[in-house]
């Protein structure tokens, strides 16, 4: 389909500028106060993020929530408390676990106690149809949220979280953020790709989209039920 914008033949071809695959990019200075993200799931998604935020950011994973075992300790060592013990409030058995912990840290702190330092952020890396459980019982922490995508597996829980993080009466404006890992959106070659065919009409009308992830049972299988869609769609004029 590209070739449609692209080189038609061998002697058109240019040398690429940059190779194909980029290092990350270093990085960014620490910042003094660098924000302390909670990592609930240190499945696939959830290292995925403990490693970009540990070598790409200024931010520091500061705890994990992880029913297994293994994987949490696997993660926390990599990420968090490396080969020293793990301190109170850097490991959790699971996302209520850290509930309960830091709403007691919460009140601990307004009787005067010392107390661990808290999280910032909460990156929410469990399989689909646990985020709305999730998200809807950490939202009265008003911490900083990202949830791995898709938000939810029904219109009900999308509605639900909607008003969990924004109750009615709330104020319009908030300094809480909310996102969703919608990742691709962001990536380099599907913001040249959306250019090529919606900005620059590349190829003229287009009449209808196939988008196919390719997916296996070695790479998120379970992703195939979702992402196998048809749909129409009409370039802008
Ligand atoms: N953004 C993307 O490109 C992208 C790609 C693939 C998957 N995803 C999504 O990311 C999410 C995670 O996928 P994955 O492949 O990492 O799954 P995974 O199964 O590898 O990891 C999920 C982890 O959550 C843990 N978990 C279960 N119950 C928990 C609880 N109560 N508290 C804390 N942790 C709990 C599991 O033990 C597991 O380790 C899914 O929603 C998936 O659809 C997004």
């Amino acid at each position: 389909m590209l070739n449609a914008v692209g080189p038609t033949s061998n002697s058109e071809k240019t040398v690429p500028k940059q190779p194909m695959w980029e290092l990350p990019p270093p990085n960014p200075p620490k910042s003094k106060n660098p924000p302390r993200i909670l990592i609930v799931g240190a499945g696939s998604r959830g290292r995925a993020f403990g490693r970009a935020i540990y070598l790409s950011t200024n931010g520091c994973v500061a705890a994990v929530a992880e029913p297994v075992d293994f994987k949490r300790k696997v993660f926390g060592r990599n990420y968090i408390w490396g080969f020293e013990e793990p301190r109170e409030g850097e490991q959790f058995a699971g996302w209520k676990e850290f509930m309960e912990w830091e709403l007691q840290r919460r009140e601990r702190a307004k009787r005067g106690e010392e107390v661990p330092e808290g999280v910032d952020g909460v990156f929410v890396c469990t399989l689909d149809e646990l985020h709305a459980e999730i998200i809807t019982g950490l939202a009265p922490l008003k911490l900083h949220m990202l949830c791995e995508k898709p938000l939810a597996t029904s219109l009900q829980d999308c509605l639900q979280i909607h008003k969990s993080l924004k109750p009615e009466g709330a104020a319009s404006s908030s300094s809480v953020l909310f996102g969703i890992g919608h990742v691709l959106r962001y990536s380099p070659h599907n913001i040249l790709l959306r250019k090529l065919l919606l900005e620059d009409g590349a190829i003229g009308d287009i009449v209808s989209v196939e988008h196919t992830e390719p997916v296996g049972w070695w790479h998120f299988s379970h992703s195939y039920v979702r992402y196998v869609q048809i749909w129409p769609v009409r370039a802008p004029t």
